[in-house]
């Protein structure tokens, strides 16, 4: 059996990694639109940008409309910045949300029509060079061939996907993630820690993508607890962003699983952010996961130093979950009701919700295939 491996085409990462790459972003073009938040802007993540184009004579332009859950609207919206004010390439800086906008503003200046179109067929559309610059040790995206994008019209979060997405130049700058506050340095870190745990148990993990996936998970368990206590520790800030870079590479080249098919429906319709929503998951999921890999789990298991001689598969399985559940503990992730979901309103929506899960096609990526009762089951366990 063959397989396909893809990563972005350079990735500098490290101390210093934004000055280090000067060279790189002015060979990429005459004008980048930079697309961020309005945080990036205020903390000063965007001027240690500038400040390097600046001396780079890199001119550009500041679309800073992305919110933590990128529209459809507001990609119109940086289309048309970029269109009126001449960029010839992108430059994301931000969580995942910013670097995913500069996606699906990529893909829409070359095309007419709305991103919505390309729901459910593999991008081909080649886009203008984009640089990733991530600010949150989370979603990967900087290595991923995936955005997120909510379409306003039918209430769905949409993964859309297309090896064109997939950032030309990667920063991984830890730096840039000092800041990330305890909520996002948490909801992140489980994000990436669940990208990694899905893309080693899923059906489609290949040899590169375990490598990658094993080292990630073995990174984000030593380091997470850290970053989250002392956010101004460098190097767990380091260790969670290569961490998190190779989660990202992992699932890139395998796929997520069930966690993040049943996660997307909650963040679509009660607006929790998306590794919140699959921290809340996470355990439930994979107790249903294991029985289909246990083997798999059992190799994290060892990887992260649970495992205790003579253990069978299941029970380093179960000691596993046992730990990832301590870790989320930890790191205070809320419940559903904690974050002020009201159960009747939850239940309500269980049906769409499970219907939006499997159509999105990521539970039919885990060895032990869910079924729509089962996504409900789970659904409704989240409350017990
Ligand atoms: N493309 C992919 O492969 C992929 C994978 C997983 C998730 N996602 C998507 O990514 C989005 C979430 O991204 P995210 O979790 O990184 O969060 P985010 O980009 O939405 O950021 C969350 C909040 O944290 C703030 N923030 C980010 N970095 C900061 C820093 N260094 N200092 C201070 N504040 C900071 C942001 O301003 C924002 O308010 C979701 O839409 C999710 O669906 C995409
Ligand atoms: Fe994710």
């Amino acid at each position: 059996m063959a397989y396909k491996f893809l990563v972005p085409k350079t990735v500098i990462s490290g101390k210093n990694a934004i000055e280090e790459a000067a060279q790189q972003m002015s060979d990429l073009g005459k004008k980048a639109l930079i697309v961020t938040d309005k945080i990036m802007v205020k903390i000063g993540n965007v001027s240690k940008l500038t400040d390097v184009l600046k001396k780079s004579n890199v001119e550009y332009e500041i679309f800073d409309g992305v919110n933590s859950e990128p529209t459809d609207i507001i990609i119109g919206e940086g289309v048309e910045v970029y269109k009126n004010s001449g960029c010839d390439f992108l430059i994301a800086v931000g969580g995942g949300s910013p670097i995913d906008a500069a996606k699906a503003i990529g893909v829409m200046v070359q095309s007419s029509g709305n991103i919505s179109d390309y729901m459910g067929k593999v991008i081909n559309t080649s886009i203008p060079p984009l640089v990733a610059i991530p600010t949150t040790a989370g979603t990967g995206s900087e290595a991923t061939q995936f955005t997120i994008i909510s379409d306003t019209k039918n209430n769905v979060k949409m993964l859309l996907k297309g090896p064109s997405l997939i950032p030309i130049l990667a920063i991984v700058d830890p730096e840039f993630t000092i800041t990330s506050p305890q909520g996002v340095t948490s909801a992140t870190g489980i994000d990436a820690l669940t990208h990694a745990v899905e893309a080693y148990t899923s059906r489609l993990a290949q040899p590169l993508s375990d490598t990658f996936a094993l080292s990630a998970i073995k990174r984000i368990f030593g380091n997470l607890r850290t970053a989250y206590s002392d956010g101004n520790n460098f190097e767990a800030r380091n260790q969670m962003s290569l961490g998190a870079l190779e989660a990202g590479i992992a699932f890139n080249n395998s796929s997520v699983t069930i966690i993040h098919g049943m996660s997307r429906p909650i963040g679509a319709l009660f607006h929790v952010p998306h590794g919140i929503s699959n921290a809340m998951l996470i355990v439930e999921c994979l107790k249903f996961a294991i029985d289909g890999a246990a083997d798999r789990f059992c190799e994290i298991a060892k990887t992260v130093g649970i495992y205790k001689e003579g253990m069978s598969d299941i029970e380093a399985s179960k000691a596993l979950i046992e730990e990832i559940k301590n870790l989320c503990d930890y790191l205070k992730i809320p419940t559903l009701e904690g974050y002020g979901i009201k159960y009747e309103d939850f239940i309500k929506q269980i049906d769409k919700m499970a219907e939006d899960a499997l159509i999105s096609g990521s539970p039919s990526n885990t060895k032990k295939q869910p079924t729509k009762e089962d996504i409900i089951k789970i659904y409704e366990n989240l409350w017990k």
